[in-house]
């Protein structure tokens, strides 16, 4: 019976969209018949050879789903995206045509939220900065600006979902204040809720964005955000860059109207605008939340799990719809 499962599913045409990690290649293309867009721009000649072979779409933020996408394969079965968030998918075209849609959710909280405390605080301890002077050969504390501690700051996060839930336990183990902001109030956590952002951002050293991006959630952290946070203040982003309005960020920054900013995501992936890379009271990561060596593997078992689950008929792990 296993053969015969695993002879029906080397048959099944699975399609990354783009490159990803080694291993979710290499552990897709034992088991299933593996295609590969290495340039998306490629799709319509790749669909007219292919189209009917491909039963299933691998995704990632890099290069998501769109309507074009999905019918270009009439025989879609399912589109599995590896990572948490789906914005890159475009879910109302997959729901009208009964196309399941999963995600990676839980195998990677741990590492994004380590991340996004990494990011506070290499910003707050000047690391990359510190560093940076070292190897031109400055060695005296004098030589360096002050740092400042993480312990104790005031954290506000944006999103109280898994992720951000993480962050505040992470908070909490170095003595900070949490509060929050999200669509609806969790009494359960005991953690402070407010209604509106600029009451959080007013009430945060530290205001972390850690939602899902949706219509609601787009430039969420706008100017007024940005003042109410204040010039002590500095914002982490680890969920996505249309979270934050890019230019507003860029220009409180440079004019010290805001102390800091730790980004793993931008607005316009994978640019990262000139502007922030020239300024000194930034880290920035390239939207690699979720690369750890462990959390990648994780992350590729789920997919091919849910992958191997539809084919087999069998209901979904996470489905996202
Ligand atoms: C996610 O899983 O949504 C992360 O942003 C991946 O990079």
């Amino acid at each position: 019976l296993v053969e015969l499962i695993q002879g029906r599913m080397e048959s099944i045409g699975v399609l990354m969209t783009c490159s990803m990690h080694s291993y979710i290649e290499e552990e897709l293309a034992k088991r299933f018949n593996l295609f590969k867009l290495c340039n998306y721009s490629s799709l319509s000649a790749f669909a007219q050879a292919h189209a009917d072979s491909v039963r299933a779409l691998v995704c990632n933020t890099e290069v998501g789903v769109d309507a074009n996408t999905i019918d270009s394969f009439p025989k879609l079965e399912i589109v599995a995206t590896y990572s948490v968030g789906f914005d890159n998918i475009d879910i109302k075209k997959c729901r009208e045509k009964g196309i399941p849609v999963t995600n990676t959710p839980n195998v990677l909280t741990d590492c994004v939220a380590d991340l996004a405390i990494a990011l506070a605080l290499a910003l707050l301890c000047r690391i990359s900065h510190i560093h940076r002077s070292l190897s031109y050969g400055l060695r005296k504390y004098s030589d360096f600006q002050f740092t400042t501690k993480l312990s104790g700051k005031a954290v506000g996060i944006v999103g109280l979902g898994r992720i951000g839930s993480g962050i505040a336990k992470r908070a909490l183990g170095f003595g900070c204040p949490v509060s929050y902001h999200s669509r609806s109030e969790k009494p359960e956590t005991g953690y402070k809720y407010y209604h509106n952002i600029l009451d959080l951002a007013a009430n945060s050293e530290i205001l972390v964005v850690a939602c899902a991006l949706t219509e609601e959630t787009r430039h969420i952290v706008n100017r007024q955000v940005i003042d109410a946070l204040g010039p002590k203040g500095i914002v982490i982003n680890i969920g996505r860059g249309p979270h934050i309005d890019e230019p507003e960020l860029v220009s409180a920054l440079i004019e010290g109207r805001l102390a800091g900013a730790g980004l793993d995501v931008f607005e316009n992936e994978p640019d990262v605008p000139q502007q922030l890379l020239g300024l000194e009271n930034v880290v920035l990561t390239p939207h690699v939340g979720s690369d750890t060596v462990e959390t990648c593997m994780a992350m590729a078992d789920l997919v091919i799990a849910n992958l191997e689950a539809c084919f087999l008929g069998k209901p979904l792990l996470t489905p996202v719809i």
